[in-house]
């Protein structure tokens, strides 16, 4: 009896060594527990595009702080592309040496000692969109690379891929990344061509649902092959996405341009409630060492990104349209909503908004806001003021291009 256990376990062991064997291959399953909610930081390409340098960086995470954007709970500095060398003879990837001559690693341990994270940028192809080596074939060593620098976010880009199917390519740096080691943030940058929400959950933490931003409110920029699209028309392209997004997995409109002089400030303002209302990833993307005081009001403004940070996670929706105004809604955390009203319009517009009367209804969350069987409070989230109740109908003007944003609480 004995010795037929004694078999058995080695049977059974051989077994689960085999197969543990196989699951390195097939094991592309992403870092859990990072990004429940949508990360915060900052990154280089919407300012400095290819113009990047670890004194840049440095000065960048020293203002991440003396600005108070790191206690408003922006944490990530990510260096997008241009940061690359040349690969070596073993085919490991170096730092451009003129840009960075103290390396990543030390470039790494000084945003940690700040207590913030780094990110880098990458591409599943043969180049970068910037015309750097991309990671294509070096997937296991780029990741075993990053993981050594200490870095904790990566953006990984879908230039040059010719040949490639994007949710084989993802998933084959998912696996590198887990098989380095050390939990990275995994951001998924291939456009929203290839439908990454049906597939993302279980590669990366957050994906473009667009292609890139440009700094303006609303306007398409024509490249001929590519596009870049104004604030409005990437908030349309979030129609039907909601239903994919939530804790650790997020929907990329992309980053913010707030800041980089495109904006009015009631754009400013509309740009970041918005990208609040779709629990995006807040992203900063303009120079934090000379923002003026009005754009570091509108990027640390606490109670908005307390409703992009909800934890709950629920992206929003629009409720209504009427005359150039949207109404849009999410649900948070304790029965509470925030609701804000975008007007599109380049005129001043009127609104009514009866509370009682709409039955504001997530029917993909089941959250309900009925306001006729319930007292909410408001709080406007721009004016920091209390707004009254929903006892009394909101009845207002709204300027052109500007929000009004409220959270409603029992
Ligand atoms: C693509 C990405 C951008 C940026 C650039 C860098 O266009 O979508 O966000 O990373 O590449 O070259």
């Amino acid at each position: 009896m004995k010795k037929l256990c004694f078999t058995l376990f080695i049977v059974s062991l051989c077994l689960v060594t085999k197969s543990q064997g196989n699951n390195y291959i097939q094991n592309y399953h992403k870092f859990e527990g990072l990004a429940l909610t949508p990360p915060m930081g900052w990154n280089s390409w919407n300012k400095f595009a290819c113009n990047v340098d670890e004194k840049l960086i440095r000065e960048i995470a020293d203002a991440m702080i003396s600005s108070g954007m790191k206690d408003a709970g922006y944490t990530y500095i990510n260096i997008d592309d241009c940061w690359h060398g040349d690969r070596d003879s073993k085919g490991f990837i170096h730092p451009d040496p003129k840009r960075f001559p103290s390396g990543m690693k030390a470039l790494a341990d000084y945003i940690h000692s700040k207590s913030l994270k780094i990110g880098i940028y990458s591409d599943a192809g043969s180049q970068t969109c910037g015309g750097r080596p991309g990671s294509r074939g070096f997937e296991f060593q780029d990741a075993m690379t990053y993981a050594g620098w200490g870095i904790d976010y990566l953006k990984y880009d879908w230039c040059n891929t010719e040949g490639l199917k994007a949710e084989g390519a993802y998933k084959t740096i998912t696996a590198a990344l887990r098989k380095a080691g050390r939990p990275i943030v995994l951001s998924i940058c291939e456009w929203g061509n290839d439908i990454p929400w049906i597939w993302g959950q279980s590669v990366g933490h957050l994906w473009r649902t667009t292609g890139d931003i440009y700094n303006c409110f609303d306007c398409i920029i024509d490249h001929g092959t590519w596009k870049a699209w104004g604030v409005m028309q990437i908030l349309d392209k979030q129609e039907g996405l909601r239903k994919y997004a939530g804790p650790g997995h997020w929907n990329d409109p992309d980053m913010l341009e707030i800041g980089n002089g495109g904006f009015a400030p009631g754009e400013n303002r509309a740009h970041f409630t918005m990208w609040s209302m779709l629990a995006a990833p807040l992203i900063a993307g303009n120079d934090l060492r000379t923002m003026s005081k009005e754009i570091k009001e509108v990027l640390t403004n606490k109670e908005v990104i307390a409703v992009n940070q909800d934890a709950l996670g629920i992206q929003g929706f629009k409720w209504m349209v009427k005359d150039s105004v949207e109404t849009w809604c999410k649900p948070l955390k304790n029965d509470e909503w925030a609701i804000c009203f975008l007007n599109r319009s380049t005129r001043p517009k009127a609104i009514k908004f009866d509370w009682k009367k709409q039955e504001v209804t997530d029917t993909i969350f089941l959250k309900q806001l009925n306001a006729a069987a319930n007292v909410y409070n408001l709080k406007d989230l721009w004016t920091g003021k209390n707004a009254g109740n929903t006892q009394k109908e909101l009845d207002t003007i709204l300027p052109p291009h500007d929000v009004l944003m409220f959270r409603l609480s029992k």
